[in-house]
């Protein structure tokens, strides 16, 4: 990261702006002085890359030029801000794509140029875990976070002093990837995950069986890429008809499979870390089964449980905002050099 340190007791709190624009979601927010959310602005692609079945990432870097000067100012003026009450900016560096990054990261530094005020990199990741924090700042340290989203399934245990140690991970695909992929072979609209959501709740999960792979000896890490290999070979041996018929099914069980996986392993995780709270973040989080799940056996196992609501759950700049007030706490600014990071994967608080 470009970051330099500067003391902290430059920072002055007031309103900071958090700008997102790491894939298809051009997103703005503006967080009050004691970190509450004043405003949340996301405007979404979906339209421009729903024809070509996924993202095309020259088409999101043109759509975040053309909205994220509105997007800005629509937070601001939905906040009652000002851009002369903004003491600090806060902008996604990565991962993501990098021309789609470079948009965000260049407009965060020309505005913190043009208000003399700092400018921080955040990542992605660590803005997702921030967002669990954002309804409720009271949420318990330690513990186990699960960011469940289309690049990432990452458990980590969050101390008491805020740094992360990651437990384990995806081998293959992302959860959401495995939503996104599924979808697809079963000719769903994109994004694949709420199109399965919806449709899993006209099926029967249990018709239809599905492998779960939970992988040996206590292994936090995890692997979906067998599951879509399933959903593929019994997709082969059908024909349309009993495609069409046993769809919803099909959406049911394979969801099934995935958000069980989610919940026993994060489950798993609290127990064998001893903490006694457990946050799911990311875009996954925002699955209708996958919630059920979480809240059931969080209140049966007596643990506390952080669900972000929908609007912070997939991309959104509050949680950047809520990461990036964080650092600029703790005297982090970049330079006006700061580059976007395509793979960047930790950042301050985020350690191996
Ligand atoms: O966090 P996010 O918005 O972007 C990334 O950082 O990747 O997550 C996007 C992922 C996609 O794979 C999308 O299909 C999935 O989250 N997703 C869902 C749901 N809503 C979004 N997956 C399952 N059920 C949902 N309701
Ligand atoms: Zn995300």
């Amino acid at each position: 990261m470009t970051s330099i340190e500067q003391p902290a007791s430059t920072w002055i709190p007031g309103p900071i702006l958090g700008i997102e624009t790491s894939c298809d979601e051009t997103a703005a927010s503006a967080l009050a002085a004691d970190g509450s959310v004043l405003s949340n602005v996301i405007a979404s692609q979906h339209d421009v890359h729903r024809r070509f079945g996924g993202v095309v990432p020259e088409l999101a870097s043109r759509a975040h030029v053309e909205s994220v000067e509105r997007v800005s100012a629509t937070a601001l003026e939905q906040a009652g801000l000002a851009w002369t009450d903004l003491v600090g900016i806060a902008v996604t560096q990565g991962p993501g794509l990098a021309g789609a990054l470079l948009v965000g990261v260049n407009y965060a530094k020309a505005l913190a140029y043009a208000l003399n005020i700092p400018v921080v990199g955040v990542s992605h990741l660590e803005g997702h875990i921030a967002s669990a924090w954002l309804k409720d700042p009271a949420f318990p340290l330690p513990c186990v976070v699960l960011v469940v989203s289309g690049g990432h399934t990452h458990l980590y245990y969050k101390n008491p002093s805020g740094h992360c140690r990651l437990l384990g991970a995806t081998r293959d695909d992302a959860a959401g990837e495995a939503f996104d992929k599924g979808a697809q072979l079963l000719g769903l609209e994109f994004p694949g995950g709420p199109a399965i959501d919806r449709l899993a709740r006209q099926g029967n999960p249990d018709t239809i069986a599905f492998p779960r792979s939970y992988l040996k000896n206590g292994s936090h890490d995890f692997s979906f890429s067998g599951l879509k290999t399933s959903l593929l070979y019994k997709l082969q041996a059908m024909d349309d008809q009993s495609r069409m018929a046993n769809v919803a099914d099909l959406a049911a069980g394979y969801q099934e499979a995935i958000v069980s996986v989610l919940v026993e392993k994060s489950f798993a995780a609290v127990r064998s870390s001893g903490a006694r709270a457990l946050a799911v973040v990311g875009g996954v989080s925002a699955n209708s089964r996958l919630r059920a799940l979480l809240q059931e056996r969080a209140t049966s196992e007596s643990l506390q449980l952080s669900l972000p609501p929908l609007s912070y759950c997939t991309d959104n700049a509050a949680m950047i905002a809520a990461a990036g007030r964080q650092a600029l706490r703790t005297g982090l600014r970049a330079s006006l050099d700061m580059d976007a990071h395509a793979s960047l994967s930790g950042s301050f608080s985020l350690s191996g």
